[in-house]
């Protein structure tokens, strides 16, 4: 999975994210917590942690490294969503949390902003896929 993570995009190549994975019981209990009770996070055995690294993406671009660093993370969450898939794993993003009490539960320095918890496990697949809008609903052409 950290394979194919790296190799996803990053904005000017500064590789902005770090990964913290959990795997303790402990500490999945207390991300569990930090999310509100999401109990998919202790029950899946591990989760990953996906940060962005302020220092790479801001040391070049300013501010506008902060919302690189956060498409950073995405994008490599994403990349580990379908290199999961690959494997025969599964997975949920986790985006619901206090940002506070993950940092303080990893240790995080200040400049790593957790972005993204994703929870891998063999779970089961769902019995249906949540309805989606039509794509034409999310599209403009030439203007909005
Ligand atoms: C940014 C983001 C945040 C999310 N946060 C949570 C979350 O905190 N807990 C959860 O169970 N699912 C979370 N999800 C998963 C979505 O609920 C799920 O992708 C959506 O309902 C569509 O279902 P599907 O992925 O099975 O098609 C999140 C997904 C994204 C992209």
């Amino acid at each position: 999975m950290l394979a194919a993570a790296a190799f996803a995009p990053t904005a000017g190549n500064r590789e902005a994210w770090d990964v913290v994975i959990v795997s303790d019981e402990g500490q999945l209990e207390a991300l569990g917590d930090a999310a509100g009770n999401q109990h998919q996070i202790p029950d899946s055995g591990c989760a990953f942690v996906v940060c962005a690294n302020y220092v790479r993406s801001m040391s070049r671009y300013g501010e506008r490294g902060i919302l690189y660093g956060v498409q950073d993370a995405t994008i490599i969450t994403t990349y580990l969503m379908l290199a999961a898939h690959a494997l025969q794993l599964h997975t949920c993003w986790v985006g619901q949390f206090d940002e506070e009490e993950v940092k303080e539960t990893l240790d995080l320095p200040k400049h790593i902003r957790p972005v993204a918890i994703l929870v891998v496990g063999r779970g089961m697949p769902p019995e249906s896929r949540p309805e989606r809008m039509d794509p034409d609903e999310h599209v403009h052409y030439d203007v909005w």
